[in-house]
């Protein structure tokens, strides 16, 4: 009877564990634009966050120059399946995940989508 009543109990405190846990998850909102222009919203991701390695010989060079130049030249965009991109399965695949936030991602997909246009 004990052996059945501690099965019980901690029975319950797993799905006590499980189902909380799960609801503990809150995802923070991500803003997704509408539009993004190349100079104003993509270029400063890379300034902010790539041109630590990615400024001197390491390609993609993504310094303001030649940056949109080196990802469309260098194939690294695919307009017609965006998520397939080798930029953004970078930036989707780890350590580089963890280099831009997921709204940056987000921004650089819309730029994708949109063209990538040079504006
Ligand atoms: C700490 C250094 C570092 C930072 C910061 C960094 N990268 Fe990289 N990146 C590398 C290295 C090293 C490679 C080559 C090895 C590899 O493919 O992972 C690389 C490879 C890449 C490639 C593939 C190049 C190829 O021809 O295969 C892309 C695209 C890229 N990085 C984009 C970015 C972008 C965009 C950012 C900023 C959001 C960024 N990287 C930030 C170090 C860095």
């Amino acid at each position: 009877m004990k052996k059945l009543v501690y099965f019980l109990f901690s029975g319950m405190f797993a799905a006590i564990l499980f189902f909380g846990s799960c609801e503990k998850v809150v995802y923070p909102p991500i803003e997704i634009p509408d539009s993004v222009n190349y100079k104003a919203d993509i270029q400063p991701i890379w300034d902010k966050n790539c041109l630590d390695c990615h400024s001197t010989g390491l390609p993609p060079t993504l310094t303001a120059d030649v940056s949109h130049s080196q990802l469309i030249n260098g194939g690294y965009v695919n307009t017609d399946i965006p998520m397939e991109s080798e930029l953004m399965i970078k930036l989707y695949t780890s350590p580089h995940d963890a280099r831009a936030t997921e709204a940056e991602k987000q921004s650089i997909l819309v730029w994708i989508e949109e063209g990538a246009l040079d504006n």
